[in-house]
């Protein structure tokens, strides 16, 4: 028999929507009591503190920083389409699938992050900002340039991975972000709203401060993308990704308690990813 639990999981469409109301109307008075109570300060502190951003001081580190982040740039999109996914149609003919609310916030971050603005005022995704940003200061993008060229033609994710020998942090990373991929859509939500929306800008802010030396122009690229993240992820999308994980897990302790194993499982990775950046540069 179905559960109120599966139904918001792993339902997705009218009927996980249906059910998303009807726990919202049962406990929209205490949301906002709810919405921030997940135990993740410990590994948030760990990520904010870490040895890595003050190992960022030349352009070889910089440089390496970014062709092992390129790829958390790029699967970052992959969890945003997969909210897409379940939470607004994105069939033909399209119908007017599951909580309106919900498909607003996230085809707003959509169009934050896969047709945001560019510094010249073109629209580019942010993989495709961060690229040009890579190409400007002498980046190799020719590891993730292939990557995404096995993709286009059909390879699997792992496959498109050892095709370019991605270091095992990497695929680590990667391979956890496409667990919550495959997940139940609390998890999903809470893994993109604790592990990266809400992360994001007080990691950049230091990521920032650290480029405050190399002044050149070659800079400025990646100085608007973070500056953007900084931006949008701090006052638009963190608050509204919060408020999607609180509308999806409302007053079900359960889901809750998954929700935040999710956030710290997404944390986990990220810390994992940064010790290795950071051994890399570390051992030059
Ligand atoms: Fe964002």
């Amino acid at each position: 028999m179905a559960t109120g639990r599966t139904s918001f999981s792993e339902g997705t469409g009218v009927s996980a929507s249906l059910g998303l109301d009807r726990a919202v109307g049962r406990s929209g008075a205490i949301l906002g009591a709810v919405a921030n109570r997940l135990d993740i300060e410990d590994l948030k502190q760990r990520l904010l503190r870490h040895d890595l951003y003050e190992r960022l001081t030349g352009v070889g580190a910089v440089r390496a920083f970014m062709e092992v982040h390129v790829f958390a740039v790029w699967d970052f999109l992959s969890l945003l389409k997969a909210l897409q996914q379940r939470f607004t149609c994105v069939e033909v003919p399209w119908i007017p699938r599951g909580d309106p609310e919900i498909r607003r916030m996230i085809n707003q971050i959509v169009l934050d992050e896969e047709s945001d603005v560019g510094p010249s005022g073109a629209a580019a995704s942010h993989l495709e900002l961060y690229l040009d940003a890579m190409r400007t200061v002498g980046a190799n993008v020719r590891p993730i340039e292939s990557f995404l060229k096995e993709l286009e033609s059909g390879n699997s994710v792992e496959e498109a991975l050892a095709h370019v020998a991605a270091p095992v942090a990497v695929s680590d990373f990667v391979g956890s972000t496409l667990r919550f991929v495959g997940g139940p859509s609390h998890e999903l939500a809470a893994a993109f709203a604790y592990g990266r929306e809400e992360l994001i800008p007080p990691m950049f802010v230091q990521v920032v401060a650290q480029l405050a030396e190399p002044s050149a122009e070659a800079w400025e690229p990646f100085r608007y993308y973070l500056q953007r993240h900084i931006e949008r992820d701090d006052e638009v999308h963190a608050p509204l990704a919060r408020k999607l994980v609180a509308r999806l897990c409302a007053s079900d302790a359960q889901l809750w308690s998954e929700a935040q194993a999710a956030a710290r499982a997404s944390l986990q990775a990220r810390l994992a990813l940064w010790d290795y950046v950071s051994a890399t540069i570390a051992t030059g």
